[in-house]
């Protein structure tokens, strides 16, 4: 079964009590089980990750984008937290990598504080989906089969 990584950056392990104004209620908990059943309608086995350390993510992408190329897997969901708007490394791993990515952010970044409103993930992105909540991800794991399996 062709599979789709669903990556979690820094903080995101908080979701549940970090900020419940911005981020709501949810844990990352209750949207890896909103991812599973998303995956499992589009007929894709999870990988859902989530790391506090930008190396480990690339790692994972690096992962990720060489299954890509043996054709295992499809790509990823990923939320890449505040490294979204930090990490030249993270948009270089991704590019180096060649792993079709559908960036995702629970929270509407260009309604927030002008340090988020700059991405060096979206460029090398396949799609964003921005602001609406944890139901993005499920979004952008329709975006991302759809862009990569309908022709
Ligand atoms: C976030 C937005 C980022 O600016 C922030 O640093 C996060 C979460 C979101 O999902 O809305 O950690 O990626």
């Amino acid at each position: 079964m062709t599979s789709v990584y669903v990556l979690n950056g820094p903080n995101l392990n908080l979701l549940g009590t970090r900020r419940p104004e911005v981020y709501g209620n949810t844990t990352l908990a209750d949207v890896e089980d909103l991812c599973r059943q998303e995956a499992g309608n589009l007929g894709l086995e999870l990988e859902f990750l989530q790391s506090n350390h930008e190396g480990q993510l690339i790692d994972w992408v690096h992962e990720a984008g060489a299954r890509v190329a043996t054709g295992e897997c499809l790509g990823a969901v990923f939320n890449p937290g505040a490294y979204t708007h930090t990490s030249i490394a993270l948009h270089d791993a991704i590019e180096g990598a060649a792993l079709p990515v559908v960036e995702v952010h629970i929270s509407n970044v260009h309604a927030r504080e002008e340090f988020r409103h700059r991405s060096y993930v979206s460029p090398v992105a396949r799609g964003v989906v921005v602001g609406f909540g944890v139901y993005g991800y499920v979004l952008a794991l329709q975006g991302l089969h759809h862009a990569l399996t309908v022709s």
